[in-house]
């Protein structure tokens, strides 16, 4: 048995939000430095109240209008998230609830911006396995809420959004590779070191990163699991119609591509309109490259996700 996507959602809250809308709300920085180092010209901002499970849910409405089904035809639903809704239940369960699907197999996936390619490598195995026919894979975030506003090195760099597939069982390959891989070893280069207890916030609950070794790392492990999962399927970079790297910032994905040995044509690239999505970002670009027309039926497109954790990993598939 194998899987296909049949279907691709997005959603990103409110206007786009400008550097130099950042800049006159007293954040210490210029357009200049954030393109110049990043790419990022604009990025979307959740509202008060607007939380995971709200994009994740438009966004699955859309994956679900896109191929054709109701929620209630789903017996999985995924949703990779580092800033659900609540500590418990699972942002997946109340975006169940909200969906009005009962009995589906529903969990969170924490991968932090590996988490689509997590959460779509795991549904592919539940579906090859034979227990489950019909998935939603959801990325959903709203980084701004963990974001230290004071900190002009971190809180420019990131928006909020979400993307969702559906996977469905299929008896011709969608899904051709895929790969994953951590090493918890590099925890402390990017992070949001606190957790609550005895009703406190105990520890730092904001994101911190060591900007330079998340590059470094990032570019080095996008290219390897890019080659590792080219290997597994059998074919070249060059038979790769369209890369689709997580989002972080532009150099990134610049680095990635000359690793990859790819032109900048084939990668898509949202992260100058969206920011860094975390496990957002992968489905969001799909999505846009998808209904642009950018990326065909029969095309080969390589998914990849880097993030704390460490973590990171590839999907190679065809739609
Ligand atoms: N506006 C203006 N100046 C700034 C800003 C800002 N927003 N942020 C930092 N600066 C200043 C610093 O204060 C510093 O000033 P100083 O020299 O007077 O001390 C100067 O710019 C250089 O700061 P660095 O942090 O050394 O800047 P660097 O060149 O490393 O760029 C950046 C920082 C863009 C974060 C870079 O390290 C990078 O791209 N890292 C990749 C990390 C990344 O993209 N992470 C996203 C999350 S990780 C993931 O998704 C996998």
């Amino acid at each position: 048995m194998f899987s296909r996507i049949t279907g691709i959602g997005s959603y990103l809250p409110g206007p786009p939000v400008s550097n130099d809308d950042l800049a006159s709300r007293g954040i210490d920085t210029s357009d200049e430095w954030i393109v110049s180092r990043t790419g990022i010209k604009s990025r979307h901002l959740v509202a008060n109240g607007e939380n995971a499970s709200d994009l994740a849910l438009e966004a699955s409405k859309r994956a679900l209008l896109a191929a054709g089904l109701d929620a209630t035809d789903l017996d999985l639903i995924i949703v990779a998230t580092s800033t659900p809704d609540f500590i418990f239940p699972s942002t997946a369960c109340l975006l169940q609830g909200k969906l009005g699907n009962r009995g589906a197999t529903a969990f969170d996936v924490q991968a932090v911006c590996s988490g689509f390619v997590y959460g779509l490598t795991i549904a592919e195995k539940f579906i090859r396995s034979g227990s489950h026919r019909r998935a939603l894979v959801v990325g959903a975030e709203v980084f701004s809420r963990i974001l230290d506003w004071s900190d002009r090195g971190t809180c420019v760099l990131f928006g909020d959004g979400a993307g969702a597939v559906v996977l469905e069982a299929s008896d011709k390959p969608g899904i051709l590779a895929t790969a994953l891989h951590a090493d918890g070893a590099h925890h402390g280069i990017l992070s949001v070191p606190g957790s609550v207890c005895g009703g406190k916030v105990t520890g730092d609950p904001f994101l911190r990163m060591d900007g330079q070794a998340v590059f470094k790392f990032a570019v080095r492990v996008l290219a390897e699991v890019a080659d590792e999962c080219c290997q597994a399927a059998g074919i070249a970079s060059s038979d790769i119609d369209w890369l689709i790297p997580h989002q972080a910032n532009v150099r990134i994905l610049e680095a990635t591509a000359k690793r990859v040995k790819m032109p900048m044509d084939k990668v898509v690239v949202t992260v100058d309109r969206h920011g860094n999505t975390s496990a957002a970002s992968v489905p969001l670009a799909l999505d846009e490259a998808v209904r642009d027309g950018r990326i065909k039926a029969g095309q080969k497109i390589m998914l990849e996700g880097v993030g704390g954790g460490f973590t990171w990993g590839a999907v190679l598939l065809e739609l």
